[in-house]
């Protein structure tokens, strides 16, 4: 059984996502299967993040993303490079920190209850493998702390999904 759980009560931003970092790496070292790991860390997410409705990956697969292991209500399967908030993560390679889903042009409403987004590449070899998509139903939900934390994530898994 694996004991990894977020700190009771407030947490500082930095130190839940040292947390989050650390029972990622300790659940995914070693291990070479991308799915499995995906998967592992798509529920570490869910339960380290407050004010979430989904987490989740998207795989880049000929330059399109498509749905990977993820916690929250069934999303869109595929999603062009270029399209929504993912899309333009996948397209730039860069941070996508969205805090009214509404004002991005071309936003892809997989869950009427998002209303804040943040999603961040992860890049190996200099291309885009997959995105990290997190979705609020609060507007603002994420920040400057939260980007840091998601995009050492990113960095983490890079060599690993
Ligand atoms: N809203 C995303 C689509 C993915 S779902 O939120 C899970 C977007 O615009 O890329």
């Amino acid at each position: 059984m694996y004991d990894f759980k977020p700190a009771a009560g407030a947490i500082a931003k930095p130190d839940l996502y040292a947390d989050l970092l650390a029972a990622a790496d300790g659940l995914t070292a070693g291990e070479p299967d991308a799915v499995a790991n995906m998967a592992n860390v798509a529920a570490l997410l869910w339960d380290f993040v407050p004010e979430l409705n989904w987490a989740g990956f998207y795989r880049a697969i000929d330059a399109e993303l498509v749905l990977g292991p993820f916690a929250g209500r069934p999303a869109c399967i595929r999603i062009p490079f270029g399209q929504g908030v993912c899309g333009a993560a996948a397209a730039s390679g860069a941070t996508q920190l969205v805090p009214d889903v509404h004002a991005f042009p071309g936003h892809i409403a997989c869950d009427a209850a998002s209303r804040s987004e943040l999603v961040v590449p992860v890049i190996r070899d200099g291309a885009v493998r997959a995105v990290i998509d997190l979705d609020s139903p609060l507007p603002a939900r994420f920040d400057a702390e939260d980007a840091a934390g998601i995009e050492a994530l990113a960095r983490l898994l890079a060599a690993r999904i």
